[in-house]
């Protein structure tokens, strides 16, 4: 029986031993990574001290060969030898778990008290700006807003618009074709077309948009630009209502003192047609600004806009629309040219490189 209690003092002794080491560990100040690796050291040394093939596992074994006298006794010793050895090696994980837990709350804490960082705020493009404030304009005057396709078929892009196949009018406008017959719209006129087939009449729409022309880029042209196209078409519309909503608009835009002028002109899509003009908003048509040339209106005191005219019968002829009985306007400008003026921008492409230190200028 001595012989077998020695076993367990020595059993004792080893775990003793080596248990030295966790008993003084210094948890506090210990980082997360050394922490972890002490409760990694302690799980293997727990494993070693109880686990299968452990002394005290051996021990276990013993019992059975001891003598029946003495057997409760020498089980009840390796068992409370064995609950020690856990029980201490448990207190030592629970510190450890616990001061671990503590620094990784420590780690991961947020200070909210910290500033923010402010998200940046966008704005819009000064061509948005300048499309919304012309749309706004006409809606108020009861016309609805159109958005169309860019991509085109010669159709709707000439054909309907009075502007057949050889037509000298298809050559200022070359524009982007695809491989298999479409085109990217060189003018948003097709909507008129697109719209009238779509609503029928009377009509009255603004389609602003994209268009496209094979331009090489320099400080007035670019190969994609934005226009916005007006139609109305009723019974008994005449000239006059054409003059009366151009003037109207651009005196909504520039102010009530805005005069406007029409100057007789081609397209193939109206009859007769013009070009409209504005009175400066920068000089108010005197030429003459700081007692110098006008910059905007070049010391004439108009701005060129426009094309307008009175609807070819032909192009409503084209929608299904009888010309005896309806007749209408419509007119078509670029945003482009309008925002340089607006805002002093001599070089319109500069719209298109997205330099944001450009483009805060518009908020
Ligand atoms: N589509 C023409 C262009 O791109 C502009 C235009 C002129 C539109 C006269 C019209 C119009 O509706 O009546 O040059």
């Amino acid at each position: 029986m001595t012989e077998y209690t020695s076993q367990i003092d020595s059993i004792r002794e080893a775990f003793e031993h080596e248990f030295e080491r966790f008993a003084h560990l210094r948890l506090v100040g210990a980082t997360r990574g050394e922490l972890e690796g002490m409760k990694r050291d302690l799980d293997e040394f727990a494993i070693r001290q109880t686990g299968k093939k452990s002394a005290i596992a051996g021990a276990m074994k013993l019992v059975g060969r001891v003598d029946s006298e003495n057997r409760a006794e020498f089980g009840q010793l390796v068992q409370a030898t064995r609950q020690s050895i856990e029980s201490r090696l448990e207190e030592i994980r629970q510190k450890l778990t616990a001061q671990i837990s503590c620094v990784r709350i420590e780690d991961e804490r947020v200070d909210v008290t910290i500033p923010g960082r402010r998200p940046r705020k966008g704005h819009l493009h000064p061509i948005t700006i300048l499309r919304q404030r012309i749309e706004d304009i006409f809606v108020a005057m009861g016309y609805g807003i159109e958005s169309d396709r860019e991509i085109e078929t010669d159709y709707y892009n000439f054909d309907a618009l009075n502007i057949p196949e050889g037509h000298p009018a298809r050559e200022s406008q070359d524009t982007f074709y695809t491989t298999d017959g479409f085109a990217l719209r060189s003018q948003t006129s097709t909507v008129q077309i697109r719209a009238m087939e779509r609503r029928g009449v009377p009509i009255r729409i603004l389609a602003p948009g994209k268009v496209f022309r094979r331009d090489t880029p320099d400080m007035t042209h670019v190969p994609m630009f934005h226009q916005v196209e007006g139609l109305c078409v009723d019974k008994g519309i005449t000239m006059g209502h054409l003059k009366g909503t151009v003037t109207e608009w651009l005196k909504k835009l520039f102010g009530e003192e805005t005069s406007t002028r029409f100057r007789p002109s081609y397209f193939p899509f109206t009859e007769p047609s013009a070009e409209f003009d504005f009175s400066c908003f920068k000089c108010h048509g005197t030429g003459v600004c700081e007692d110098d040339r006008c910059r905007p209106c070049k010391g004439s005191g108009w701005i060129e806009l426009g094309g307008c005219g009175m609807v070819h019968p032909n192009v409503l002829t084209a929608c299904g629309v009888d010309s005896k009985e309806y007749s209408g306007f419509a007119f078509g400008f670029g945003l482009e040219r309008m925002a340089a003026m607006l805002y002093s921008i001599d070089d319109i492409r500069l719209m298109y490189e997205n330099d944001v230190r450009f483009l805060e200028q518009f908020r």
